[in-house]
């Protein structure tokens, strides 16, 4: 293990320069436009695997964007077989006025959290190319500097995770055989906080939807026709808060049905992590939080489902003044889930209640762009035990076990087609900015991250 971590140790300047690169790529998955990114990034992975020592490298293609998948398989069949997973898309870098530094020219400063300690800022740091270049690395190191490895290891790093996986279950199915493992590791969480290792055993699940509000067939003067003409803006305002109610729970009948109790075990585990409100306050910069009552924020944040408004549209939005009532108003409205909502089942139960709510004045019209099952792992499997004292021996610290509040919705997949469990050993910090402006990852955690993913492909062999 010594001459593995001398290796990694020796290369940081390198590693740096190469994620640099890799980072310089707008590999978003949702914009027509970068389809030609996409299709660079996979290719650049492809070749960094080649290079990192890995066979049966290829580019995968889907009916949207590839997947990319190498593997080193000659520690024998005695030895389980680990499969990396990561997504090398990136979310859409809007707005953009508000990066510091532009969010494809990766920038390297000083951390506002830890002195002497830098930064990495580019869309994608963190999520996910910044973690899924880890375990690379961690491979290579392996088998430059001992030319083997412990185990069995496979990659699949895809390009679709931000637009919800369309593809991915097809492929799995397709390449079962080829994608066979004891267990997955995925690296696309945050750390409980800096300085404090952990493994993630719960992400939500997601049902993201859209509502469409059309009213009169055209934008009207709205002194001649208001009083007259519905506002298919105002309805859906009126709907959209009757989406929720006082107590901050989501008002769907049926909502809450299938959720899974907290036990007096896990609020007992959750108090004792002692987060306070005021430090939530702090970092959001806000007065008051919000949510469900009867909850802590950390429980809100990760073991409560949830409906959240994440756009909404319609009328006129230029500067100053117009006078109008628009023909059209929409909204994108997602909803977290927890153990055991199904993303289908609250989809179903979200459009009757649009429907029921939407007046006779306009025509409503729901879609389902796309969900997510819940993710629950076990702690006390060996890949997981492993983990943990691999994140011991390179961060030196106390390994908590946590459940986020986001959502990998191929998490779930894994254990119904492969039939194997995921460890979520993630190397973000909280601040890091996901899906915002100024991304960033914390460089300690990359390269320590590289030394966590080394020993943990010790720890798997036993
Ligand atoms: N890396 C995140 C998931 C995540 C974020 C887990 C924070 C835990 C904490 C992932 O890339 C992501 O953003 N997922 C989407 C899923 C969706 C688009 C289907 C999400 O959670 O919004
Ligand atoms: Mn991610
Ligand atoms: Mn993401």
């Amino acid at each position: 293990m010594d001459t593995v971590l001398d290796y990694i140790r020796s290369h940081h300047d390198q590693y740096l320069a190469e994620l640099v690169e890799l980072l310089k790529i707008p590999s978003i998955s949702s914009e027509k436009e970068h389809k030609g990114d996409m299709k660079t990034a996979a290719k650049a992975l492809a070749a960094r695997m080649k290079k990192a020592g890995l066979s049966g490298v290829k580019v995968i293609p889907t009916a949207g964007h590839p997947s990319v998948y190498g593997e080193w398989c000659k520690a024998g069949k005695d030895k389980p077989t680990v499969l990396v997973y990561g997504h090398y898309d990136v979310q859409p870098v809007d707005p953009l006025n508000l990066w510091k530094t532009p969010p494809f020219e990766p920038s390297v400063r000083p951390s506002t959290k830890v002195k002497g300690a830098k930064d990495l800022y580019a869309r994608g740091a963190a999520d996910d190319k910044g973690q899924l270049f880890i375990h690379l690395l961690a491979v290579e190191a392996h088998l430059k500097a001992t030319g083997t490895l412990p185990v069995n290891v496979k990659f699949i790093f895809e390009g679709e995770e931000e637009i919800g996986s369309p593809n991915l279950v097809p492929l799995m199915k397709k390449h079962k055989a080829l994608l066979k493992c004891d267990s997955v590791v995925v690296s696309d969480t945050p750390m409980f906080d800096y300085g404090k290792p952990s493994i993630t055993y719960g992400l939500r699940g997601l049902s993201f939807m859209e509502v469409h509000v059309t009213g009169p067939n055209s934008d009207l003067h709205s002194g001649t026709f208001g009083g007259i003409a519905a506002n298919p803006i105002n309805v859906l305002c009126d709907i959209v808060a009757k989406l929720t109610d006082k107590r901050g729970k989501v008002a769907i009948p049926g909502f809450y049905d299938d959720v899974v109790k907290l036990t007096a075990a896990e609020r007992k585990a959750y108090a004792a992590l002692k987060v306070s409100d005021a430090s939530f306050k702090r970092q959001l910069g806000v007065r008051e939080l919000a949510g469900e009552q009867g909850y802590s924020a950390v429980e809100r944040q990760s073991a409560r489902p949830t409906l959240d408004v994440n756009g909404i549209s319609g009328g006129y939005e230029g500067k100053g003044a117009k006078t109008v009532i628009a023909s059209k108003a929409m909204a994108k409205i997602s909803m977290r889930l927890v153990p055991n909502q199904d993303p289908k089942k609250i989809a179903r139960l979200f459009t009757k209640r649009i429907k029921e709510l939407a007046p006779r004045s306009v025509r409503v019209e729901v879609f389902d762009l796309h969900g997510g099952d819940p993710a629950m792992t076990a702690l006390d499997n060996p890949a997981t035990q492993a983990a943990m004292r691999a994140l011991k021996k390179a961060f030196g610290k106390k390994v908590l076990t946590t459940r986020e509040g986001g959502s990998i919705p191929i998490v779930a997949d894994f254990q119904k087609i492969l039939g194997a469990p995921t460890v979520l050993m993630g190397f973000g910090v909280p601040d890091e900015n996901l899906h915002a402006p100024n991304e960033k990852l914390h460089l300690p955690n990359f390269f320590t991250g590289i030394e966590a993913s080394a020993h943990y492909f010790t720890e798997l062999a036993g």
